[in-house]
């Protein structure tokens, strides 16, 4: 029998299903692509959240690209956001007069976006826009435009297709979610 002393971590409930999921993903980069048509662009990927959301929506875009990995991590092991940005890898290329989209998992009080895209701003891009999967409206802390977004969601805490708790349940195929107090 295995032995162990860690608090159980219940088993995510399915939010959103994979066909939902890709079916949103297939939309947002028709939109992307219609926007963008005959520019070419910097798709940043922010680590590690997005990594999935960004290989599946970049894989159908139809202008010319180059892909960049900016880490930064907030939460540590907690479910409330801290506010505190850590830039955990940087980009090394010149973003000047580049065309650059910001690819993110999941917008929650906004803090995390708008510190990446104030210090993104800084490196002159001809332009910076942003693109999320999952937005929490209700958890909001900062005004914040997102330019394209997947899906609107509660104040759940998810996982899955990327997103972790505690570095766990990345690899799902659907967002789940897990109750608060786990
Ligand atoms: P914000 O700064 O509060 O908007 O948080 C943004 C970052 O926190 C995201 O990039 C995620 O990495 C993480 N995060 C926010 N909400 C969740 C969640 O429900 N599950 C897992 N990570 C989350």
């Amino acid at each position: 029998m295995p032995i162990s002393n860690e608090k159980e971590i219940q088993q995510p409930k399915i939010l959103i299903p994979e066909i939902k999921l890709q079916s949103r993903i297939t939309e947002l980069a028709y939109e992307i692509n219609h926007d963008y048509r005959g520019r070419e662009v910097t798709a940043i990927c922010i680590l590690k959240g997005s990594f999935i959301f960004f290989s599946d929506v970049i894989r159908q875009f139809e202008f010319p690209m180059t892909c960049e990995f900016l880490g930064v991590s907030s939460y540590g092991n907690k479910m409330v956001s801290s506010g505190e940005v850590k830039i955990t890898l940087d980009i090394n290329e010149p973003l000047e007069n580049r065309h650059v989209i910001v690819f993110e998992d999941i917008v929650d009080t906004g803090l995390t976006l708008s510190y990446i895209m104030n210090s993104l701003r800084a490196r002159k891009p001809a332009s910076l826009k942003s693109c999320s999967l999952l937005l929490k409206p209700e958890c909001l802390k900062t005004e914040i435009d997102v330019d394209y977004l997947g899906f609107k969601i509660g104040k759940e805490f998810v996982v899955g297709y990327g997103i972790d708790f505690a570095g766990k349940f990345r690899g799902l195929r659907h967002i789940g979610y897990i109750e608060h107090g786990h």
